[in-house]
């Protein structure tokens, strides 16, 4: 089925760059683009059922590249002893932290981690996400990773949302491996990334390289098994101190790094060489009142490309607002609109391997796309989060929920 959506300005990112189409058309078949443009070039058209979107500006359906939506339990009282001046890496060497969460996660049942990260799924639904990443990482054993991906897979299934799911196994150490990281991450490598891949569950392979986490190392050890069954990789990277994992991760051709505060002019450079995008989290710099800035300029200098996420999850970013981010990005990271934009639209999609079928709104892309009512488009970076009014298109069809 054809249909032409007229009487809209788009911002549709294509070919790369931030552009503007005025007074323009889109007509889709099926789930495709099958031509955008000025409204007045528009080739005949008689047999498509014609929407009117009454002057509204169409952004790409928005991406969130990185979260961690599944997970049992919060971290309130965290976030409260952090007000009272206990920084995030004490917490976690009391033993809170990630592993309060594992606890947490691994009492839960399915049915229930499906219920919650439904509901914060949907949060972010209304803000605009039609593709979001989900990581396991809160399981840390076999049969808990397997949990929560599954989760994972059956919330793409169900709701009207296109899902990655990425296994983040390596995310921080499990009691049951206590002083031994390097038997753990043995485990990740013989036992657990092989059957999760074969169960189809994993998309991409993440880790943690941190002083409290895994070492460089430690995370090369799972990027070599994640290519020998031919996962791509990403990395959280350079979050609290400075360990080349960006540069890591660019040698491995990630898909990002992520975070990247402490990252160095040589990590950009090396970065930006492998098309490995930058996923900056201003959400968790925020909630962690962080004072050391991601090396803007260096990634600009060497045209690395940006992304923005929420990173959702219970310890770092409890961030139901992808729009939020991109004030948060604007206002503490100092981008423009614009890359903010193309952070959670164009670049969010290279994030998740998706740049050829997602992220911007070009003739034989997916039509997944949002009308929003706002006056300019730098409105949708300048609103601190709130439900803006809007229309969402996917996959073709106008979606309700
Ligand atoms: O992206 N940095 C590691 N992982 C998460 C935090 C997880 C947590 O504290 O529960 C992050 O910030
Ligand atoms: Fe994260």
């Amino acid at each position: 089925m054809k249909t032409l959506w007229q009487h809209c300005h788009v911002a549709s990112m294509a070919q790369g760059v931030y552009s503007i189409i005025e007074d323009a058309a889109i007509l889709t078949s099926g789930e495709r683009i099958e031509w955008i443009g000025p409204r007045q070039s528009l080739p005949a058209t008689a047999d498509a059922r014609v929407v009117e979107l009454n002057g509204a500006w169409v952004t790409p359906g928005l991406i969130d590249c990185h979260t961690h939506t599944v997970f049992g339990g919060n971290r309130s009282g965290e976030f409260e002893q952090r007000l009272q001046g206990v920084s995030y890496a004490d917490i976690a060497a009391q033993g809170g932290g990630i592993a309060s969460t594992v606890r947490a996660t691994r009492a839960t049942t399915e049915e229930q981690l499906y219920a919650s990260a439904r509901q914060r799924l949907q949060a972010l639904l209304r803000d605009g996400v039609t593709t979001v990443e989900i990581k396991s990482g809160y399981g840390l054993d076999l049969a808990s990773e397997r949990k929560l991906l599954r989760v994972i897979r059956r919330l793409g299934a169900e709701l009207p949302v296109t899902v990655r799911g990425t296994c983040l196994a390596a995310h921080a150490m499990p009691p049951e491996f206590a002083g031994r990281a390097d038997d753990y991450i043995e485990h990740i490598c013989t036992e657990m990334l092989p059957a999760l891949a074969a169960e189809g569950l994993v998309d991409a392979v993440d880790a943690f390289c941190e002083y409290l986490a895994f070492s460089p190392a430690q995370v090369e050890r799972v990027f070599i098994k994640a290519r020998e069954l031919g996962l791509p990789v990403k990395l959280h990277a350079e979050q609290l101190s400075s360990l080349h994992g960006s540069s890591l991760a660019a040698r491995y051709q990630a898909l990002s790094a992520d975070h990247l505060e402490f990252m160095t002019e040589e990590d950009a450079i090396a970065m930006a060489a492998a098309g490995t995008v930058a996923v900056l989290l201003p959400g968790a710099f925020y909630f962690l009142r962080e004072t050391q800035l991601p090396p803007m300029d260096a990634l600009r200098k060497h045209g690395v490309k940006i992304a923005i996420a929420t990173d959702l999850n219970p310890g770092t970013s409890p961030g139901l607002s992808l729009r939020l981010m991109m004030n948060m990005a604007c206002t503490l990271f100092r981008m423009t609109p614009e890359e903010a934009l193309a952070g959670v639209t164009l670049h969010a999609a290279r994030a998740l391997g998706l740049g050829d079928s997602h992220g911007s709104l070009e003739v034989g892309k997916v039509a997944d796309f949002i009308a929003w009512d706002i006056e300019r488009p730098a409105d949708l970076s300048y609103w601190l989060g709130g439900d803006l009014p809007k229309r969402v298109i996917r996959h073709g069809l106008e979606t309700h929920f």
